[in-house]
């Protein structure tokens, strides 16, 4: 399984709706196949979700990886998921404002509005139906992975673009007080 170009903003493809994947797609080899991908390429660039659009596949497919690592070290660990043509709904009104990047736009970080707690109703590859709670940085990131299978860039979410920060920066500046955050 190769891993795949990750497509960049700016590329019309990645402002697309993407379409659900029909009962034939669910139990064809070849989605299985897309999610190996998707899951390669997430972990060789270093990330913690992928959507297929970002790989130039316009269907409703993200797979995600949180855990700690290089570009993320401040967050705690949920574990992989596979989400096939999920339905996001938010359990309450709570939103909170964190630090979101994205693999398709290079070096650039901000803090991004969203909703604190979410349940999931998803598809996996061969079509057994699933869902879920999540909450607090998870249910953050399968927001972000979800908005790319609607043409979302996290960009488009900021409430205050003077949070954008380069990541030479971020690492500089914010980083640290996330490491060690002070006591209250
Ligand atoms: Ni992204």
């Amino acid at each position: 399984m190769p891993i795949r170009e990750i497509v960049k903003i700016g590329t019309p493809s990645l402002r697309e709706r993407s379409r659900e994947l029909t009962e034939a797609e669910l139990k064809d080899p070849a989605l299985a196949a897309l999610v190996e991908d998707l899951l390669e390429t997430m972990q060789a660039a270093g990330g913690v979700g992928l959507a297929a659009p970002q790989i130039g596949e316009n269907v409703r497919a993200v797979v995600l990886d949180v855990q700690p690592n290089a570009r993320y070290p401040h967050i705690e660990a949920a574990g992989r998921l596979v989400l096939v043509n999920p339905v996001l709904t938010p359990l309450s009104a709570a939103r909170e404002e964190d630090w979101e990047g994205c693999l398709s736009i290079d070096n650039l970080r901000g803090r991004v509005p969203r909703w604190k707690d979410l349940a999931v109703n998803y598809r996996l590859p061969g079509g057994e139906r699933r869902s879920m709670e999540a909450h607090g940085f998870l249910a953050r990131a399968i927001q972000h992975e979800c908005d790319h299978l609607d043409g979302i860039l996290w960009v488009d979410r900021l409430e205050d673009t003077r949070s954008l920060t380069q990541l030479a920066e971020f690492q500089r500046y914010v980083l640290p007080g996330l490491m060690n955050p002070p006591a209250e």
